[in-house]
This record gives structure tokens, C-alpha cells and sequence, in this order.
């Protein structure tokens, strides 16, 4: 289980969760497009790595205090590397940067096993990917898995230029037709009419979807005509809701497992409350993306800020991210 406790190795402070762990080493590190970053990670003894399924993610500890989740868009058979492929932000907070210029060759980072908050529907009779640029990296892992199972999927890759993508002529190698790349420097943007796309779909489609929050409100909306809301799935790389426009209320927080009651401030989150009071959750993004610290409510209500929660999962009203969401009233039970 989770411990509380800080591990240092290759220098890195601040991993939470050791049993969760493991050391890799920078084996591979190329440009793959224009501001894309490709960083193989392989086990430092050259064994085999944790086994991750399609549309996971790992934690990468890119230095003390910096850890990020990419997802992994290798092929899941593969146990002998991780792959990160990664788009450089300029504006960005900074993770980004550091594995475009900092990280070499040869440096051992931590990662986190991988985790999966995006599952395919290995079941579905035929899916649909819809990748807005580097947004295609689970999606891809997702690819490979479907082929191996035999099963029919479309993958259509929206970027504003070739250059700027990564892995359009692998993905064209590895599953030929059922690719289309739809690039806006070559007329793809015109070219991409989802809804005649969706018309055409047959029964039990499901769709999956990831890259800027923009373009997925988009898919999705789109896709929610045609399809069962169930049958639709996204993933996001940036928080799915503005914290910094929003109104923060204070409101009391029961701990039902430990018994204690604590006032969650306007300006603290419910996961930095409760570590100033000892009880740690496992925490990764802060942002609601990552699925990490997911815990149980018993009472009260919440306003959900998440992008991991799928709708049903809200209806059923019990389990939230309390990293970034909050209470709508005065008070919150929650299992801790
Ligand atoms: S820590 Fe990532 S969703 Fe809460």
C-alpha cells in the first residue's frame, strides 16, 4: 500500500511511493518532429520492465521536485522499453523543457509503474481514434493492441503540419489503411468531416480521443451525436477545468477513517489540507488528469474539476479527485 515516506535515489527526492518505483535509464533520446522529444527509458540491468496495457501512463521524475505523466504510445507486447514522446512547450511548466534539454542519453531517472485511466474496450466491434497531435500517444499503443486482437479500428491523425507531428510514416507502417493522416498544411483540416465519419460507424462503435482540450470538446461533441455516451472516451494532457478563474468556497472536511474533522481553506486543495495533517494520498498531477489520488465520498456533494471521472462514475456520486475538486456545500465526508 501507499507509504508516506520520502525515497531518495539518483538524487531524486519527493517519490512518495517507493513499492511504486522503479529506476530506468535513458537508453534512446532523438527529435522525432519539430519540437517532439522521443526518450526511450530501458531498465538499467537490461530486464525486463513492468507490463503496461494500451492507453497507460507512467509517472517520469525528470528532477527533485518535477515529476510528470506521459503516456506510453509503444507497443504494449514490448517489456523491454518505455517510450515518452513528448511536445515541447515554451510556456509550459517546465517539464517539457527539461526532457527536450536537459535530460541525456545515459541519465537514470525514477518512474512510476504504469498505470491506466483510459482502457480500451478490447470488446468493441470496431473503434475510432481521433488524435489531435502529440494527443496520439495512447492512442497508438491502443492501435497495436487492436491489431493484435484482430480487430477493425480507423485512426485519424489531425495535426496543423507534418512537421510538426510525430510518427505519421510509422503509423502509415505499422497499420497502412487504416490510417489517415489529416495534416492542415496538406488540406487535411478540410478533409476531416467527423460527422459523415460517424454516420457511417456501426453499432457498438467505440471512440477514443486525446489532445488539446479544444479539439476533444469538439470529438466529443460531435461524437455524442452518434454515439452512446459510454461508447466515447478521452483523455486529458492539460487540466479540464480553470482553477485560476475560479471561485473557491471554504468548506469542512470529515476524514471517516480518521476521525478527524478539517477546514479546507479558499486557498488550499483538499490533498494539501490533508497532508499538512499527516494523511498523505497518492498524489501525481494535482490537475485531475492522472487518476491517482481518486477517493471515496460518503457525504456532501461535490463539484467535480477532473478530467479522469467519466460521467456514470459522477452520476454514481462517490468517488472524486480530490486533488482539484471541491465540496459545493459546507461539508464534506469523505473515506480517508
Ligand atoms: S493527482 Fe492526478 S487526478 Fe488527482
Amino acid at each position: 500500500m501507499f507509504k508516506n515516506i520520502v525515497y531518495k535515489f539518483f538524487g531524486i527526492e519527493e517519490v512518495k511511493d517507493p513499492e511504486d518505483t522503479i529506476p530506468v535509464v535513458v537508453s534512446r533520446k532523438r527529435i522525432i518532429a519539430d519540437k517532439v522529444v522521443e526518450v526511450e527509458l530501458r531498465d538499467p540491468e537490461g530486464k525486463e520492465l513492468p507490463a503496461f496495457t494500451a492507453g497507460a501512463h507512467i509517472d517520469v521524475h525528470i528532477k527533485p521536485g518535477m515529476m510528470r505523466q506521459y503516456s506510453l504510445p509503444n507497443n504494449p507486447q514490448e517489456r523491454d522499453r518505455y517510450i515518452s514522446a513528448v511536445l515541447m512547450e515554451p510556456e509550459g511548466k517546465g517539464g517539457s523543457k527539461a526532457l527536450f534539454y536537459d535530460v541525456q542519453e545515459g541519465d537514470k531517472l525514477l518512474v512510476s509503474k504504469p498505470r491506466n485511466h483510459f482502457p480500451l474496450a478490447e470488446d468493441a466491434p470496431y473503434s475510432v481514434f481521433v488524435a489531435g497531435g502529440i494527443g496520439l500517444t495512447p492512442l497508438m499503443a491502443m492501435a497495436y493492441r487492436l491489431r493484435e486482437l484482430g480487430k477493425p479500428f480507423k485512426f485519424y491523425y489531425r495535426a496543423r503540419a507534418r512537421a510538426w507531428a510525430a510518427y505519421p510514416d510509422l503509423l502509415v507502417e505499422e497499420f497502412g489503411d487504416s490510417v489517415e493522416c489529416l495534416f492542415s498544411d496538406e488540406g487535411g483540416r478540410e478533409k476531416f468531416d467527423l460527422d459523415a465519419i460517424l454516420k457511417e460507424v456501426p453499432e457498438g462503435t467505440h471512440l477514443y480521443t486525446c489532445g488539446a482540450n479544444s479539439f476533444m470538446d469538439f470529438v466529443t461533441s460531435t461524437a455524442e451525436k452518434y454515439l452512446p455516451e459510454d461508447n466515447v472516451h478521452l483523455e486529458y494532457f492539460y487540466a479540464a477545468f480553470d482553477a485560476d478563474s475560479a471561485e473557491n468556497q471554504p468548506f469542512e472536511l470529515y476524514c471517516t477513517k480518521s476521525d478527524v474533522t478539517l477546514e479546507v481553506p479558499s486557498d488550499k486543495s483538499i490533498t494539501d489540507v490533508l497532508e499538512e495533517n499527516g494523511i498523505n494520498l497518492p498524489i501525481s498531477c494535482s490537475d485531475g488528469i492522472c487518476g491517482s489520488c481518486i477517493t471515496k465520498f460518503v457525504e456532501g456533494e461535490v463539484e467535480h474539476r477532473d478530467g479522469v471521472l467519466s460521467k456514470s462514475d459522477r452520476e454514481k456520486k462517490q468517488l472524486f479527485t480530490p486533488c482539484c475538486s471541491r465540496a459545493v456545500g459546507e461539508k464534506l465526508s469523505i473515506e480517508v
